[in-house]
């Protein structure tokens, strides 16, 4: 097992999750510690084509909600084991911008398929490659729609109504309170710098490996 993390980013739309990806970077970039960042749909050659059949091929608009749930999950079942996976074995820190809560909250709670279902789907995509934190950037749905109105086009869910986005930011706050260990809220309505400081704060605290004690670490680990 890896002394350095798989670190998930979760949240709505705008939630400021790659902003916060970005930033951490800088700090594990001083510590000269080895990381890989992931994002999905995406992240493999195979991955970024589903992303684009997910997220803007006009045939996308008569995709069913079992075929979407499908695709993300393939998706992710080749980014862990194509990167992922060798990326921890090779003792690297990963930091996924999206992970298997976004299909439990996306798929599930808003698209209201079987939760059940899901997570079944989801153990299957991804093995035992679990995450060992996820920070939910957590936001109102004001903020989130305000911030998805930038100058790029819309993909194919930021179409979706209010209520669809009421669900998803419900599901992820029901679900950061059902599995306290791993998940940690933060207010996203914070600064990006206060953010980052807490996000940064919690990480060197946990995984004292991220802060560059890698020597040590690995020396505590072989005794
Ligand atoms: P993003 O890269 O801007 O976060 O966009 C990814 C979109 O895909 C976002 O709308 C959330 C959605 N999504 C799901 O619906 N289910 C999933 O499993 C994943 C990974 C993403």
């Amino acid at each position: 097992m890896s002394l350095l993390p798989f670190i998930t980013f979760e949240g709505s739309e705008g939630c400021g999750k790659s902003t916060q990806v970005r930033l951490l970077t800088g700090r594990l970039e001083k510590a000269g510690v080895r990381f890989l960042i992931t994002r999905e749909p995406g992240g493999t050659a195979i991955g970024e084509s589903i992303r684009e059949l997910l997220q803007f091929a006009p045939q996308s608009a008569s995709m069913t909600p079992e075929t979407e749930v499908l695709l993300f999950e393939a998706s992710r079942a080749q980014l862990v084991r194509e990167i992922i996976r060798p990326a921890l074995e090779n003792e690297n820190c990963v930091i996924a911008d999206r992970f298997f809560d976004s299909t439990t909250v996306y798929q599930g709670v808003a698209r209201k398929l079987d939760v059940k279902m899901i997570r079944d789907l989801n153990a299957f995509a991804v093995g035992d490659c679990m995450p060992d934190i996820t920070f939910f950037l957590d936001i109102d749905l004001k903020t989130a729609r305000a911030r998805m109105k930038g100058p790029r086009r819309p993909d194919r869910m930021e179409m979706q109504p209010d209520d669809f986005y009421e669900r998803v930011i419900e599901g992820y706050r029901e679900l950061a309170k059902n599995e306290p260990k791993r998940f940690v809220r933060i207010e996203g309505s914070q600064s990006p710098d206060e953010i980052e400081r807490e996000i940064w704060k919690m990480l060197a605290s946990r995984f004292p490996a991220v802060a560059g004690n890698r020597q040590s670490a690995i020396g505590n680990r072989q005794s």
